[in-house]
């Protein structure tokens, strides 16, 4: 039974679907498919396949962990508190600029297998936590040697405007310049990134910061997209919309006018239930205003050191539903052909249907609500990664 076509899910009851050189090339009722000459014919007794999950927000290459500061919150502290006395993004950047590659390959390969396990095809992944030229090069060839070794795809973003490296105290426009003017067209050049994204937040960076960088990401060709509104509203969604950003995530505080622009621009809204749990954020982000302006709405695990320790796509999921009242549907949706978009891969990845990648799910569940309903479900019984099962 294939989720794919039509109805919000588009269903198909009885399916089956034919895979040549790693990619689907019919989709259809088994009798439809009958007339199909197939070198092989492996049957799925009767279970739900789902496109391969699509994790599109992940900080999942850093130095560490801060249990610590988990700790310190439990105590009372606010995690804007901790990053503005020097703990938070930076405390990671530290031990990720002191971590050797081999650490940061093997730590980072152990969360990407629990995503995988959990059910993720294709993983989306930040650098943010070197934020100097060489370090955020680093991070980023972490992350596409991951997609080399690992049976997923990567698609990695450059986080550069992900906080103030404290070699730059005081010197905010010179950070900005140098990741306009230095950052980014390394990065173009070496084809290391497919976009740039940056932290638009008071503990962040402001609006016109942003801008500066957005202007040379479209310059050298690469995409934008935002972590917005998360612990205020600062225009951040209204700023993407305006440099037709693939995305604007988190949206906690999200008005009216952003997600009006966002469903102007085609920006998908991806939500993040792990930070706001981990957080224990109060404001939820304004899904019904989301679905009442027709903007996409994608769930990810947004795994990272300090908001989010999250490592399971179908938790997210359960999140997604329990916490921001999203149907299993919209979850579903939100971690499969919604999460593509976010990474202008709908073409590619996301759903089942001729000429996208032959990546699958093959869970053991008797309805598709069950992916939002459980709470820490194992991950498919069968996953296929470019047609082998893997
Ligand atoms: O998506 N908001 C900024 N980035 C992360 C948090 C990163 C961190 O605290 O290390 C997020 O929540
Ligand atoms: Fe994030």
């Amino acid at each position: 039974m294939l989720p794919g076509r039509g109805d919000p899910l588009g269903v198909v009851l009885n399916g089956a679907i034919a895979i040549q050189d790693g990619k689907v090339v019919r989709v259809g009722k088994r009798a439809e498919l009958a007339g199909f000459k197939a070198a092989e014919v492996v049957p799925l007794g009767g279970a739900w396949v789902t496109p391969g999950l699509v994790d599109c927000h992940t900080h999942l290459v850093f130095g560490g962990n801060r249990a610590d500061e988990y700790a310190m919150r439990r105590a009372g502290a606010s995690y804007e508190e901790i990053a503005r006395a020097g703990g938070g993004i930076a405390s990671t950047v530290a031990r990720t600029r002191a971590a050797s590659a081999t650490e940061l390959l093997d730590s980072a390969r152990a969360r990407l297998r629990a995503l995988i396990a959990g059910g993720v095809t294709t993983v989306e992944i930040k650098s943010g936590y070197g934020l100097d030229t060489a370090s955020e090069i680093r991070l980023l060839n972490v992350a596409r040697s991951l997609g080399k070794s690992e049976p997923v795809r990567v698609v990695p973003t450059l986080l550069a405007l992900h906080a103030l490296p404290p070699e730059y105290r005081d010197r905010r426009d010179e950070y900005v310049a140098m990741v306009a003017d230095e950052m980014i067209p390394a990065v173009a050049n070496a084809k290391l990134a497919a976009s740039v994204d940056a932290f638009c937040e008071g503990i962040a960076f402001f609006p016109h910061e942003i801008e500066r960088v957005f202007d040379s990401a479209e310059n050298h060709g690469l995409r934008v997209r935002l972590h917005a509104e998360q612990l205020s509203n600062r225009g951040g969604a209204k700023l993407a919309a305006r440099y037709n950003a693939l995305s604007a995530d988190h949206l906690e505080h999200l008005d009216e006018d952003g997600a009006a622009a966002m469903a102007e621009a085609g920006t998908v809204a991806v939500l993040l239930p792990g930070a706001f749990y981990a957080l224990q954020e109060k404001r939820r982000p304004p899904v019904r205003m989301l679905r009442d302006h027709g903007v996409p709405i994608a769930i990810a695990t947004d795994c990272n050191p300090g908001t989010s320790p999250l490592l399971s796509p179908t938790m997210a999921m359960n999140m997604a539903c329990t916490l921001f009242g999203l149907t299993p549907e919209e979850a579903l949706m939100g971690m499969t052909v919604n999460a593509a978009r976010a990474l202008g891969l709908e073409g590619e990845v996301g759903s089942i249907a001729p000429g996208r990648a032959a990546d699958l799910c093959v869970w053991n569940i008797e309805s598709p609500a069950e992916l939002g309903y459980w709470i820490g479900l194992p991950g498919p019984e069968r996953r296929i990664f470019g047609g082998k099962d893997a």
